[in-house]
């Protein structure tokens, strides 16, 4: 086998054999194929596509390149949630506490941000002392102890994965559905939750730009799940415009305790509690609903539980930007359109999120929302606090919102809102 003539059967539109697939991806793992030809491979997969044999057996390399984790000596059912990644998407930090409260175990292993969306890590190394990386015993001790962990997925679990990531990360391959499909799949496989629930963002601030993109990844992650056991449903939902009032790692990380306060915008109560349903009804657990668990408190009390065994102090002050600038509404009229991959930008840009995996995030640097679609506004008001330690980013922030359907505003006669939860795959 040799890496040339697998690159050239999927540029020439051939069906990559199951032989193939799987000495490539070990191969590559392994080093002797070379990132060159691996992201000619990508490059060719992203423009000719795979079908769902080949979507499989691709997975299933790339869960074979590590270790399988196993929670089965838990007493309770596991429950786990992905999502495709978008702007102001905290949705982890409120959600996986509240399940637990629940009745189901959340092992939560998340990543960091890349680009324009935010990583859950990040997001929760806001909170001082708090730890990502945790070892196996570790884990399973915070979710025995708490009901839910968020951690670092170890170098262990899909390393073929990381590795061709990183790799389309800089190639322009990401956006190919099968990759996409196989990269969250084995990784979701190879953790072994009995249940899943995927998140899959649809609109500017997503990979998927549109729903039809996004309805076929959803359908291909929930069939790769139930082909391998786990009992997976997505959700499709809007990211046409950022999620919640906040985008930055120590916003969201405030935003997120106001829900488990029982308060928070509606549109994350409204999607925390959705996701939370989905999660306990694919554990099959029948315990107490979301929403109850958010007012009387116990998804707080979780919450706590879990910040505290990851070294973190949930009452200790969250880190503050040292600058602030306010952008104000250009026009009165009805905010028509605030665009999520353009708000995105401007916190990445603010120091919110990194360019290169290894760079530094800033905790406090990020995006106020005042104003969301649907408001009356008037010239004038504030509609943005942009925060950053460095104030010599605000140029550069300030010109990613100035793009033109970044922030509308119109008469509204004809503004409808989009709403927040577009289909369901199971
Ligand atoms: N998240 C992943 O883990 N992989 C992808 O390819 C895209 C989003």
């Amino acid at each position: 086998m040799d890496a040339i003539s697998v690159i050239r059967a999927k540029r020439d539109r051939a069906e990559l054999t199951d032989a193939q697939i799987d000495w490539v991806i070990d191969a590559y793992t392994r080093g002797e194929v070379a990132d060159e030809q691996m992201s000619a491979l990508a490059m060719a997969i992203l423009l000719n596509g795979m079908n769902l044999r080949e979507i499989s057996r691709w997975t299933d390399a790339m869960i074979r390149s590590g270790v399988r984790m196993d929670f089965s000596s838990l007493p309770l059912p596991t429950s786990d949630k992905h999502s495709t990644g978008g702007v102001g998407d905290k949705i982890t930090l409120p959600l996986a506490p509240l399940v637990a409260a629940c009745g189901a175990a959340v092992p939560q292993l998340s990543g960091r941000g890349l680009g324009h969306t935010g990583g859950t890590l990040d997001k929760l190394e806001s909170i001082p002392g708090w730890r990502a990386l945790l070892s196996n015993d570790e884990m399973m001790q915070v979710l025995r102890d708490a009901g839910a962990v968020i951690c670092a997925a170890g170098d262990g679990l899909a390393p073929a994965d990381k590795k061709l990531y990183a790799l389309r990360d800089v190639t322009g391959t990401v956006e190919a559905i099968p990759l996409i499909a196989s990269s969250i799949m084995s990784k979701k496989i190879a953790e072994g939750t009995g249940a899943l629930v995927l998140d899959v963002k649809v609109g500017s601030g997503a990979f998927m730009k549109n729903l039809a993109d996004a309805q076929e990844l959803a359908r291909t992650m929930v069939g790769l799940g139930k082909n391998a056991g786990v009992n997976t449903v997505a959700l499709l939902t809007d990211m046409g415009t950022p999620l919640g009032l906040t985008a930055g790692n120590a916003l969201e990380v405030r935003e997120s305790v106001e829900v488990l306060a029982g308060g928070g915008p509606a549109d994350v109560v409204e999607l925390t509690i959705a996701l939370a349903r989905e999660m306990l009804a694919a554990a099959g657990v029948t315990g107490k609903d979301p929403e109850t668990a958010l007012r009387d408190g116990s998804a707080m009390d979780h919450w706590r539980r879990m910040i505290a065994a990851q070294g973190g102090d949930p009452d200790a002050a969250l880190p503050v930007a040292r600058e602030q600038q306010v952008l104000t509404a250009p026009a009165s009229g009805v905010l028509t359109g605030l665009d999520a991959y353009a708000v995105g930008v401007a916190a990445w840009r603010l120091g919110a999120g990194r360019a290169r995996k290894e760079d530094p995030v800033q905790a406090g640097a990020g995006v106020e929302i005042h104003a969301k679609p649907g408001a009356h506004v008037t010239a004038g008001q504030p509609l943005l606090t942009l925060h950053t330690d460095t104030p010599e980013r605000f140029d550069y922030a300030l010109e990613a919102l100035a793009a033109p359907d970044a922030i509308t505003i119109a008469d509204g006669a004809d503004f409808k809102p989009t709403p927040l939860i577009l289909d369901r795959v199971s």
